[in-house]
């Protein structure tokens, strides 16, 4: 059903950019001539014509201005050079208009479809800075909060025969974040109320079990423990897993409803317990804070749950939500909300000492009385959950903003969500607002002084992407024939600052873009004068999971994608220079992105610039400076790790990490298959690698020896050398272009189509963290030899793909 729809309903049509032109106005003599031309002295067709007469023109150095630089990108037949260029984006971005938007976008609600006029500002603005912006609408199926309670009822015995049990309510939970006078947002009047995206509707009463963290593992030990699940509300902590999936395990069980608290424990040092400050008068979190958030099976399919794989177009046909959202009510709390329900659970079943080490860890409530039993709560003591969603097909608003370059089938794509769970969102997604529309005014300055990109750049403020990617997700379900053939590489920020530290996420393929970039971006931090974020920075670049908008341009479309940001400590999140960030709740306010988070708003500055810069590069130099090589490195560094599970499992050795990450997903039942043949089919795997590695090099030289050309002035009469050149710097780019694409496997991941990249997915049962050879790693996980043999083949064929593919 979905493949006919697919063909249906995409558009071949080019967002804003319907006719592409690459001649210069049409004057008709001109035409004639260069068609006569052609005609006789090639015999070649117009789109020949084009190439060979008007790209020369437009990808080198003119003669006018040129400036020596040689692998760095000319001007091509522009009014800027590439360091004009550059000094207007690192000297445009201002601390004072990061923060005037900022203030703008939290100022009032924006959940997902619900702020129009966000979307009729941000257009103009966009318009006001010099470009292009449309709205694109999609219909789609979300839910909006009604009501919701949660109350802890306990029954007391009738004082004789005659006198009736009653039920009394023991505690009644607040539901609520506490309202702060320091701190305007907290008080807005239409503030939205803490609740779970496409959590299901209910009201259930039934005793409590507390689950932990709610990871797979940690409700297998309750089983062992014979702790009785089915029927009960399951009462979890934040943390590990993606909260949709937490929900989707109690669902599996049989329990009626999840609630969600957040644990300070895991907050690192900075907390009450450890005699830190709470916010507002310091950074520990507000006991009162809630984190609202999605709860759609995300590692299965983001996007509209009603329309996978095709967008949510007006009347398209809708598929059952099953399996794709939860059908158990759910509702997240604070912890001053979860200490009585804990508390009235002591001395209740087993206590954390009776498991395993992962029950004993971060217990931040201790220092209050919680002795974390698991329970059940016996007949006498239960909880009513009510939770009342509104679910609509509603419209949600993408604005895609447009600068055509000369190049119209070379495409940058650069996007940030705007929605927010709450009325604030200065961390998320505001401060990557803030910082988008910053690159956009840099580039309208640009463009006021005659700049004209070599490629085209398209920029998007998505829509819904705290319910699950939704803006993004259609957007590139509904382009993906163009987005196929012309998108060079998609850049994503969602969260710019939530704290000091550099961190990214990116195929490889844009490495070493990123390590160019963030030397030439002065750090905020100035303790040691001319110090460059790059100075500031680990290096490290992690896997493309899931969790931002770049989850459809990487591991749907095949979109070499990148995200990048500062934030706390990976760690311990408050533990180093930074406080704790009120993810999804009432206190990501501008209050505390002014106070805690971004002083001064230096690092929004500072990632307009970073962002400005990356988009630049790519959008200008003549050679689009991917790196193959550095794809081939890693792919070999992937299949070695992956190898060298597969050694551990045959030594029967476990590390303590494989121990970790075996919590999150099913006791693996009998091995199926033979371990022994698996390891010697990575023969194969190292082998297509090594040739991988082979052709990029020789790709990557040829690449770097062209942009040395182009850099080279050559004089008119040469204008065969100049064709050829042009020529074989299309070559090279094309080539470069589609070599993420090869990774696509059509079929997609077992049980999950919709993520059809081979390298790269969301883990199945974390939901955010990125997974290399999901298809293949999964497998293993699961002892299934057998199906990892299968996905060898698969990943093997990706590879000769593209090693075919580069030469
Ligand atoms: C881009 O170019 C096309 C074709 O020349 C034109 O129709 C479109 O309006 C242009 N878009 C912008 C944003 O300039
Ligand atoms: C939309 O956002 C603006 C700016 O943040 C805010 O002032 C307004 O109250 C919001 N409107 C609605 C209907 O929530
Ligand atoms: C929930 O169900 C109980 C028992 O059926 C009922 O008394 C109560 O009014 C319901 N609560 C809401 C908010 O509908
Ligand atoms: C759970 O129940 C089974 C069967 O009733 C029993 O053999 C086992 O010892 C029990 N386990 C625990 C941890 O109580
Ligand atoms: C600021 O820079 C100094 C010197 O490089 C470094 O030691 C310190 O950790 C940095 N602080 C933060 C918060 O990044
Ligand atoms: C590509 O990356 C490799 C490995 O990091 C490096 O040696 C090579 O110089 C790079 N080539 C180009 C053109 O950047
Ligand atoms: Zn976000």
């Amino acid at each position: 059903m979905a493949r006919t729809i697919l063909s249906e309903k995409m558009d071949e049509r080019t967002p804003l950019i319907a006719t592409v032109h690459v001649a210069p106005p049409r004057r008709r003599y001109q035409h004639n001539i260069l068609r006569r031309f052609c005609t006789i002295a090639l015999g070649s067709s117009l789109i020949a014509l084009v190439v060979l007469f008007l790209l020369p023109v437009a990808l080198l150095p003119g003669h006018r201005h040129h400036t020596p630089h040689p692998v760095g990108p000319p001007h091509h037949q522009n009014a800027l050079t590439f360091n004009e260029l550059q000094t207007i984006l690192l000297e445009t971005p201002k601390e004072e208009k990061a923060q005037e938007w900022s203030k703008y976008y939290t100022a009032g609600p924006h959940l997902a479809g619900k702020n129009y006029s966000q979307v009729t500002w941000t257009q103009e603005r966009w318009q006001e800075f010099g470009i292009k912006a449309d709205i694109v609408a999609y219909d789609v199926y979300i839910n909006y909060p009604l009501g919701h309670r949660l109350a802890l009822y306990e029954k007391k015995k009738g004082k004789s025969a005659d006198d009736a049990d009653t039920w009394k309510v023991k505690f009644e939970a607040s539901l609520e974040e506490d309202v702060l006078e320091e701190d305007e947002t907290t008080q807005l009047e239409n503030r939205v109320p803490t609740f779970h995206g496409y959590s299901a509707s209910g009201n259930v009463t039934a005793p409590y079990v507390y689950v932990n963290y709610g990871t797979y593992q940690d409700f297998e030990d309750l089983i062992k423990a014979n702790i009785s699940l089915e029927g009960k509300i399951a009462v979890a902590k934040y943390g590990g897993i993606f909260r949709g999936l937490k929900v989707k395990r109690a669902q599996d069980l049989g329990m009626v409803g999840t609630v969600i608290f957040t644990d300070p424990g895991d907050d690192g040092d900075e907390t009450e317990e450890n005699g830190v400050e709470l916010y507002p008068e310091g950074p520990a979190r507000n006991p009162s804070s809630v984190q609202r958030g999605s709860t759609q099976f995300l590692s299965v399919a983001p996007g509209d749950p009603t329309t996978p794989g095709y967008p949510s177009k007006p009347g398209v046909p809708r598929q059952p939500v099953d399996g794709a959202i939860p059908s158990i009510p759910s509702i997240p709390i604070s912890y001053v909300d979860a200490i009585p329900i804990l508390t009235a659970l002591n001395g209740i079943g087993p206590s954390p000492k009776s498991f395993n080490k992962y029950w004993q860890r971060n217990l931040g409530l201790k220092y209050k009385g919680v002795e974390y039993n698991v329970g059940p709560s016996p007949d006498n003591l239960v909880l009513n959950l009510v939770n009342e969603q509104e679910y609509v097909t509603t419209p949600l608003w993408d604005v895609i903003g447009v600068i055509n370059g000369t190049l119209a089938d070379e495409v940058i794509v650069i996007g940030n969500h705007r929605d927010a769970w709450i009325a604030g969102g200065a961390g998320d997604p505001n401060s990557g607002s803030a910082a988008l529309n910053e690159v956009i005014r840099s580039f309208g300055v640009a463009l006021s002084k005659g700049w004209k990109p070599l490629r085209t750049i398209v920029f998007a403020s998505w829509d819904g992407e705290e319910y699950g990617l939704i803006g993004s997700t259609e957007w590139v379900e509904e382009y993906l024939p163009w987005l196929t053939h012309a998108n060079v590489a998609y850049v994503n920020v969602d969260v710019a600052t939530v704290g000091p530290h550099f961190k990214a996420s990116a195929s490889p393929l844009l490495n070493k873009v990123l390590y160019e970039v963030v030397e030439l971006v002065q750090s905020p931090n100035q303790t040691i004068a001319g110090q460059t974020v790059g100075d500031l920075w680990d290096k490290e670049i992690s896997t493309m999971g899931s969790g931002s908008d770049f989850t459809a341009f990487q591991d749907f479309a095949g979109i070499p994608s990148i995200d990048f940001g500062f934030g706390p400590a990976a760690e311990a999140p408050g533990d180093t220079g930074g406080a704790v960030y009120h993810y999804h709740s009432n206190y990501d306010s501008f209050y505390w992105m002014n106070t805690y988070g971004d002083p001064g708003f230096h690092y929004h500055a500072t990632v307009a610039k970073l962002w400005a810069l990356f988009t630049a590069r790519l959008a200008e130099a003549p050679v689009i400076p991917l790196n193959a090589t550095d794809y081939a490195i890693a792919l070999d560094g992937y299949i070695s790790g992956v190898e060298s599970k597969v050694d551990a499992l045959i030594a029967g050795i476990t590390s303590e990490t494989d121990v970790d990450e075996a919590r999150f997903r099913p006791t693996t039942p009998a091995p199926k298959g033979s371990v022994h043949d698996l390891k010697l089919s990575f023969k194969k795997l190292h082998k297509a690698a090594r040739r991988l590695r082979k052709a990029a090099e020789a790709h990557d030289a040829w690449a770097a020896e062209l942009a040395e050309e182009a850099g080279e002035d050559l004089p008119w009469w040469k204008w065969l050398s100049k064709l050829k050149l042009i020529f074989n710097i299309r070559k090279v780019n094309n080539k470069y272009k589609f070599l993420e694409r090869k990774f696509l496997h059509q079929e997609g991941l077992d049980g999950r189509p919709w993520f059809k990249h081979v390298v790269f997915a969301p883990g199945l049962w974390t939901g955010y963290a990125g997974a290399v050879f999901p298809g293949l790693v999964e497998a293993i996980d699961a002892k299934d030899y057998g199906n990892a043999a299968k996905w060898v083949g698969i990943i093997e064929g990706r590879l000769w793909d593209a090693v075919g593919s580069l030469k």
